[in-house]
């Protein structure tokens, strides 16, 4: 059995992918073992609850500095014992710590066609208003290994999606989820438990 834990900020759309692909056995052998998210009222957390999946909120806020933080989140982690990291849409960047405690066994989903539009200060619909504003056709989404940098780890899978005139932000965002994220996140994981793609070597 894969003990996967997943990472969250927001809306939880792509943790609601793989809670799917593992009710529907596209992804075997696997369980979610702990969500958790930074932000107390992401919906991620009610996603995980109403799925019976253990949710926890570890948030910067409730910590005197960063280093506090970084330590809860790393125990966080540690207590339940993962095999694999997902980052699903988890919006902190991961401190070296937690990279070199889980070396090649963090993953991250990034919307965008690595590497464009992607490091620091791209992340979320930031990412879809750059690709309008630089006017590109064609983006994307990546799933990555995360290693000490920003979006620099090696690419696992990447998938295009149509730029289309008249897209708004929002209306782009959602194409990327639904056209690639919600695809080729669900694809690592089921490798990974497959041993498809080897995790945790050096
Ligand atoms: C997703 O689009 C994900 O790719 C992005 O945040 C969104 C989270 O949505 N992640 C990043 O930008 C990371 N740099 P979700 O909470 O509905 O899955």
């Amino acid at each position: 059995m894969l003990r996967v834990a997943v990472l969250v900020s927001g809306g939880g759309t792509n943790l609601g992918a793989l809670l799917d692909a593992l009710k529907t056995g596209k992804i075997k052998n696997t369980e979610i073992v702990r969500v958790i998210s930074n932000n107390p009222g992401a919906f991620a957390l009610e996603r995980a609850k109403s799925h019976g999946v253990e949710a926890v909120c570890i948030s910067p806020k409730s910590f005197p500095d960063r280093e506090a933080f970084n330590r809860a989140l790393l125990s966080g982690l540690k207590e339940c014992d993962p095999d694999l990291i997902v980052l699903a849409g988890f919006l902190v960047n991961i401190p070296e710590s937690i990279v070199k405690t889980f070396k090649n066994r963090i993953i991250n989903i990034h919307p965008s066609l690595i590497p464009s539009f992607c490091g620091k200060g791209y992340y979320g619909l930031k990412v879809h208003e750059a690709v309008l504003n630089r006017g590109v056709k064609v983006t994307g989404a990546t799933v990555h290994f995360v290693d000490e940098g920003i979006d620099t780890g090696r690419i696992i899978a990447q998938k295009a999606v149509e730029v289309l005139p008249g897209d708004t932000p929002e209306v782009l965002q959602r194409r990327v989820m639904e056209q690639a994220e919600w695809i080729i996140l669900p694809e690592a994981v089921a490798k990974i438990a497959a041993g498809e793609i080897k995790i945790g070597e050096a």
